[in-house]
């Protein structure tokens, strides 16, 4: 089993690592990343993943690049206490690939996809509600807002209430099962995407909390980027892709204009601090998603702290 890195030499380019720098990759996974930032630069990576069998793997290139690579067991949401515990106050470039990685996907005890049979599991990490939980306890309306609003399911009453007629027979406890339920009440789609997709993708953001982790973390990049320093994310699916937008294009002071009869519109509009590096998003090359599918619905946008302006220094003055 492999993880291959999406948008590698995109990612590298757009954070630009240079010797002395000190860098974060959020989500270490297969160390993909990292290793092409530790071969491209003397650069020290801190690397996060919440998953501890991810930080165990890591270990051989954790030796190899000895005292250049230091790994953190934790969730990148928490990023700020993490790298202050390490001493870590200021930051080059950060990176994020949102999601699960191939490990994480194609190991069926994981409980993350309806193509094998596992535990209905689906947490990254080993700790907190686990998808059968979920599953087996949220009142039907509950489950059905859980398949709206992360899996943007729109049939997600008709399939919370086949997954409350299953488990009051006896409860849900393999993906197996809950795909098959979710298939007796969805026609399979034209596009021969599985019906079962989405309510799979909406146990695991809310298993795992992703979007607030995504919020979070954002948050605190942009509290530790050093001038000059770049924020490189590859999101997966809209609704991630959609919170990173969002923030990014904010943070550039890109939103739309106020209007001139908004006065507290007018207010609003500090000077930035950041700039939008990718006002459009990038996306892999066709021959990278014949390669890899996986890359298929990544998109990376990037960010970059200025360096300190005029007002700033007004700001500061005495
Ligand atoms: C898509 S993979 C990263 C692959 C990596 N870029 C590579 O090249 O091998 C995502 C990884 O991020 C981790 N992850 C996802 N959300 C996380 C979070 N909130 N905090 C820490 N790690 C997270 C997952 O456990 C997974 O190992």
């Amino acid at each position: 089993m492999t993880h291959t890195p999406v948008m590698l030499p995109e990612v590298l380019r757009l954070l630009a690592p240079r010797d002395g720098g000190i860098y974060l990759d959020g989500t270490f996974g297969g160390g993909g990343y990292t290793t092409g930032l530790l071969q491209c630069a003397a650069c020290t990576v801190w690397a996060i993943d919440r998953d501890p069998t991810a930080i165990a793997r890591g270990a051989d290139l954790a030796a190899r690049f000895s005292g250049r690579l230091h790994l953190i067991e934790g969730q990148f949401g928490d990023m700020l206490a993490l790298l202050a515990e390490a001493g870590v106050q200021a930051l080059d470039g950060i990176v994020f690939d949102l999601g699960v990685s191939s490990f994480q996907l194609d190991d069926p005890a994981r409980g993350f996809s309806f193509r094998g049979d596992g535990p209905l599991d689906m947490r990254m990490g080993n700790h907190g509600t686990t998808a059968a939980d979920l599953i087996n306890t949220l009142p039907e309306k509950d489950l059905a807002d859980v398949l709206f609003e992360f899996g943007e399911e729109r049939a997600s009453r008709r399939v919370a209430h086949a997954i409350a007629v299953a488990r009051a027979q006896a409860p849900i406890a393999t993906t197996g099962r809950l795909a098959s339920i979710i298939r007796s009440v969805l026609p399979p789609d034209r596009s021969g995407i599985d019906p079962a997709t989405r309510s799979f993708q909406a146990l695991r953001i809310r298993v795992n909390d992703e979007l607030g982790e995504i919020e979070r973390a954002l948050e605190a990049a942009a509290q530790l980027l050093s001038a000059g320093g770049r924020l490189v994310v590859v999101a997966f699916h809209s609704l991630e892709d959609r919170i990173v937008k969002r923030f990014m294009t904010d943070a550039a002071g890109r939103a739309a204009a106020p209007s001139r009869h908004d006065p507290r519109g007018l207010l609003r509009r500090p000077t930035p601090d950041f700039k939008l590096l990718t006002p459009r998003a990038v996306r892999p090359s066709p021959t990278e998603t014949s390669a890899n599918p996986r890359a298929r619905s990544a998109r990376l946008r990037t960010l970059e702290r200025l360096p300190a302006n005029l007002a700033d220094r007004e700001r500061a003055a005495p």
